[in-house]
């Protein structure tokens, strides 16, 4: 059975290691449901714009140095992402706050994945290492990754996947970065599938499904 392609723009700042952990089941024909049209980055010299040109990604660069105001990058967003006919947006560490005309446009149709268990560790300012830092200070025992839906307020949308890890006595916030990442490029490209197969969907303000 053939399977549908949805057309998936990634919107990234960082490495791009969940970006290109993604495109490897893509590669593979783990994810057939994907197809990757779009790199969307406010930073033109991060890994994750280098991993979309060496897989013939197209990259647009959106930033406060291509556009003046947060409107025009807004409008930018959209008429990009129009361009390539974008069905699903894919943030994958993505540092800026998506615009609300994007979350209007495409609503419900853009996820996120985010170092942590939410609702513990979210919101303003919890974000990369910050996360793991508050993580560790806090003594949980716990940690691990959750991807969910974006919607106006950060880390606040549905929940879709989540999987954890241990935190250890004598972790860094480094470790724990990197016990996370590896749990996130298992997590992401699965929670993908669901939902571009329509295994898990949202209804009202709840996630029905799971992930495989
Ligand atoms: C990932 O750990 C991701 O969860 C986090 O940034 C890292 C990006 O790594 N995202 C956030 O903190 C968003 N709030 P990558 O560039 O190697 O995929």
């Amino acid at each position: 059975m053939i399977n549908k392609k949805n057309k998936v723009a990634f919107f990234a700042s960082g490495g791009g290691s969940n970006f290109q952990a993604i495109l490897d089941k893509i590669n593979s024909q783990e994810l057939s449901e994907a197809d990757p049209v779009l790199l969307i980055s406010n930073n033109s010299k991060c890994g994750a714009v280098l991993k979309a040109q060496e897989a013939q990604v197209a990259v647009a660069h959106i930033s406060g140095y291509t556009h003046k105001t947060e409107e025009q990058q807004a409008q930018a967003m959209v008429q990009v992402l129009q361009k390539y006919g974008v069905e699903w947006i894919v943030l994958a560490g993505y540092m800026k706050k998506i615009p609300a005309l994007v979350l209007e446009k495409w609503k419900n149709r853009i996820i996120n994945i985010h170092p942590a268990l939410l609702p513990a560790f979210g919101g303003t300012g919890m974000w990369g290492h910050h996360v793991h830092k508050a993580v560790i200070a806090s003594g949980v025992r716990v940690s691990g990754a959750t991807v969910h839906f974006v919607d106006e307020i950060y880390d606040n949308g549905a929940i879709i996947a989540q999987k954890s890890v241990p935190v250890f006595s004598e972790d860094t916030p480094k470790n724990v970065a990197e016990r996370v990442l590896v749990v996130e490029h298992d997590l992401y490209w699965r929670a993908l599938q669901g939902l571009l197969s329509s295994k898990i969907y949202l209804q009202g303000s709840k996630v029905y499904g799971d992930i495989q």
